[in-house]
């Protein structure tokens, strides 16, 4: 059985019903993710971004010459470019995540603009432990993980994360972690409840993966988005609920659903600097700088591994 179909399995034959968030970015997934960055109410990546070019210079100050870049889900690496014009003399970049067309798609585009620099893409699953092509041992090297995807694992899944990225690093590495900050649970809640829909359709179109890729048996139009913040945790949280009683089935499984039960699909993480500094420390790497935007919503963390 392919672990789409097994976690699948498993995830809704637990209480309360859940389904991973990695499942969320097939290709439609992936389109719709990329139209959340551009709505108005999700402040996340385009702060993130101005945070990344306003500090590019002090950034880099913090990153030896000859240093090798590694980035971790490196996707469309559009975050990545703030940096490298400010990084003349990196000795590589390697991009690391699970699409093999993603990253050679970016590894042809990267060329173009930066043809001096050494790319050496790798094809993995960027938490799991990887070894880094041996010709870079030696090197000083840098961590790169963008977007606040730390916030979509569970704090000791974080913690685990960063661990393993210390691992591949090595002592004396820094890894720029972008963090997404507690705010007000209205500005929150607007972030993944956005007036044109795009969020619930990305919600939502895991259950269309569910029906296309495993021939599950549902109505995906018998459930509807919900997200809010739980601020006991310190995270927006997103359910799909089923708006009827029902039956779903999947390779010869059945999942009762009663009228309003939810598949909990994922939750997104908010940390105060102090909180994430604990984490970080807790897993080897100390805050040695951090920037955020004026308001405060965003920011960008400079890890040490001593
Ligand atoms: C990818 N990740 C950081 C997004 C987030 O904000 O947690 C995923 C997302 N879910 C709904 N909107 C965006």
């Amino acid at each position: 059985m392919d672990a789409f179909m097994a976690d699948v399995i498993a995830g809704l034959g637990t209480r309360p019903k859940r389904l991973p968030p990695k499942y969320f970015y097939d290709a439609a997934g992936a389109e719709l993710f990329l139209a959340i960055t551009e709505l108005d109410e999700y402040y996340v990546t385009r702060t993130e971004l101005d945070i990344l070019r306003q500090n590019a210079t002090g950034i880099a100050g913090h990153i030896a010459e000859g240093s090798v870049l590694v980035e971790f889900g490196s996707g469309a690496s559009t975050k990545i470019r703030t940096l490298l014009d400010a990084l003349p003399r990196l000795a590589a970049y390697v991009p690391v995540d699970i699409s093999t067309e993603l990253l050679h798609q970016e590894a042809v585009e990267l060329a173009q603009d930066h043809p001096t620099l050494p790319v050496y893409p790798i094809a993995a699953d960027f938490t799991a432990d990887f070894a880094l092509p041996a010709e870079l041992a030696g090197h000083p090297k840098a961590g790169f993980f963008p977007g606040s995807t730390i916030g979509n694992f569970e704090p000791h899944e974080a913690a685990n994360f960063l661990r393993t990225a210390a691992h591949i690093l090595g002592r004396g590495a820094v890894f720029i972690v972008g963090v997404d900050l507690e705010k007000s649970p209205e500005t929150l809640h607007a972030a993944y409840n956005d007036a044109a829909g795009v969020t619930a359709r990305f919600n939502l179109n895991m259950l269309t993966r569910l029906q296309r890729e495993l021939g599950a048996t549902l109505d995906p139009a018998a459930f509807r988005h919900h997200a809010f913040y739980n601020a006991s945790e310190c995270r927006i949280e997103m359910h799909l609920v089923a708006t009827r009683a029902q039956t779903v089935r999947v390779d010869g499984c059945v999942f009762e659903f009663e009228h309003g039960e939810t598949i909990h699909t994922e939750n997104s993480y908010k940390y105060t600097t102090a909180r994430f500094a604990a984490l970080a420390a807790g897993a080897g790497w100390q805050v040695e700088a951090s920037w955020t935007d004026p308001q405060g919503l965003m920011s960008v963390q400079l890890l040490r591994h001593g």
